[in-house]
């Protein structure tokens, strides 16, 4: 089958995407319209407001949002923007505030949207605040403190649209009973490169080796396993690892972790025991699935989370035009880590993905070197992403995973649906049991 953006023979296994949506204004601006203004978007987690009155501002979908708690202890997201004449309401990138007051005129906001105050109020034949009441508020909806919101009234709701991919959130958050935080601080950088060529990227199994050697290297200077290379089969999940999809584009490659690099005995012994009180909890399976599996997600269109055992990231893809995008990201833990167990994983995280990190900028510098091989698109027309199609379990360095996430772009952008690829693979649900089966009876021994 073939459309405008993608290929997608099935015949042949091929499947390919063409180079012009990586640098056309038109498709930028079809994708504002056709996947920004209408897709769940990911805008933060309920531990990044602890209190009544907290906010965040971050930019989802193109717009500038406040991400807060209102006085009743409600979370929302709203607009920041001003129903007067379009200014910020709130120009903090954080803090805490029952009021949003414009910085433009003036005109005064609670947090939960109402417009309370305009001055010179006396000046309007009917006062703004009638007219105009509280600034709109789009569809907002979580699933287990992961917060997203939806510009369009229409479509699916969140818990349909994410369908059983939310069990990569209960992967995550299950690491512990008090479930996981957002640490203080965010990385945030910009790179000369189409935003999807990142999303692609976060769930690229396939460059580790080759990009990202420096890190293997040093890994394996220090005596370390580099966490990617893969042990034993884990769950089912081979040592290769495996890419699964769980349709609207949501999809994850995962693999056996291989410990904690460059761990001393005390973090050792402290996710030792937080791993025996999951096993208590929910049984061996699920908790070999939650703490032995390395993951990197994708969220349709532009949300990852990426758990390598030693660290957990949650990232946002702001696209800035055709050729520019923003990244934040976010480090994650388990709540109720000793402080030594926390700094360990922060340090990791540091190390591999800070933005002077031995991965990030070696992943940036690939990209933007793709962007400027663009300038040949004319003469090479098409990228391929064609790794492990036709595979009945394609591997985590397979490409599995992001034709997944193509075709729901694709979809977004044509209205044409293009079949999926493989059945899902869910490596053992909370109960511990899949299909019937007892999950220890598959389980690697010895
Ligand atoms: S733009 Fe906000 S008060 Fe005028
Ligand atoms: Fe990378």
């Amino acid at each position: 089958m073939t459309t405008e953006y993608v290929i997608d023979d099935r015949e042949n296994h091929l499947f390919q995407v063409n180079r012009e949506v990586f640098t056309s204004p038109e498709v930028y601006e079809r994708e504002r319209r056709r996947i920004f203004d209408r897709t769940w978007l990911y805008v933060g987690h309920e531990s990044e407001l602890p209190r009544r009155n907290d906010f965040r501002t971050r930019d989802v979908g193109g717009r500038s949002v406040i991400f807060n708690r209102d006085r009743t202890g409600r979370v929302r997201v709203q607009l920041n923007t001003c129903l007067h004449r379009g200014a910020a309401l709130c120009r903090h990138t954080s803090g805490n505030a029952k009021i949003f007051t414009c910085f433009y005129h003036g005109w005064a906001y609670r947090n939960s949207g109402e417009l309370v105050n305009v001055p010179a109020n006396e000046d309007y034949a009917v006062s703004p605040v009638d007219v105009y009441k509280a600034l709109p508020s789009p569809r907002t909806d979580s699933y287990r403190g992961f917060w997203f919101v939806n510009f369009s009234d229409e479509g699916p709701g969140l818990a349909e649209w994410l369908g059983t991919s939310t069990y990569l959130f209960d992967l995550v958050t299950d690491q512990s009973e008090e479930g996981i935080q957002v640490l203080e601080g965010s990385h945030q950088y910009t790179l000369e490169a189409n935003w999807k060529l990142l999303v692609e990227n976060s769930v690229d199994g396939y460059h580790a080796k080759s990009v990202h050697h420096t890190y293997f290297e040093m890994m394996l200077e220090l005596g370390q396993t580099p966490p990617m290379l893969g042990d034993a089969s884990t769950n089912g999940v081979p040592p290769a690892g495996l890419g699964t999809e769980f349709g609207n584009g949501n999809a994850t490659l995962m693999y056996p972790g291989n410990g904690l690099p460059l761990a001393n005995d005390h973090v050792r012994s402290s996710l030792a025991a937080m791993r025996e009180r999951a096993v208590e909890r929910f049984g061996e399976s699920y908790a070999t699935a939650v703490f032995n599996l390395a993951r990197n997600s994708v969220y349709f269109p532009s949300f990852v989370m990426i758990d390598l055992n030693f660290g957990m990231i949650l990232r946002t893809i702001h696209p800035l035009g055709p050729a520019r995008t923003e990244v934040s990201s976010w480090h994650i833990a388990p709540r109720g880590l000793d402080e030594e167990s926390l700094r360990y994983r922060v340090d990791n995280a540091l190390t591999f993905w800070g933005p002077a990190g031995l991965a990030t900028p070696d992943d940036v510098e690939a990209l933007e070197q793709a962007q400027r091989g663009f300038g040949a698109r004319r003469e090479m027309a098409w990228s391929d992403i064609s790794k492990g199609m036709g595979k009945k379990r394609p591997a985590a360095n397979d490409e599995l995973q992001m034709r997944a996430w193509w075709r729901q772009w694709n979809r977004s952008m044509t209205g044409r649906e293009l079949p999926r690829e493989v059945e899902e693979f869910v490596p053992f649900d909370r109960a511990g049991t899949r299909d019937g089966h007892q999950a220890e009876s598959v389980l690697p021994r010895g």
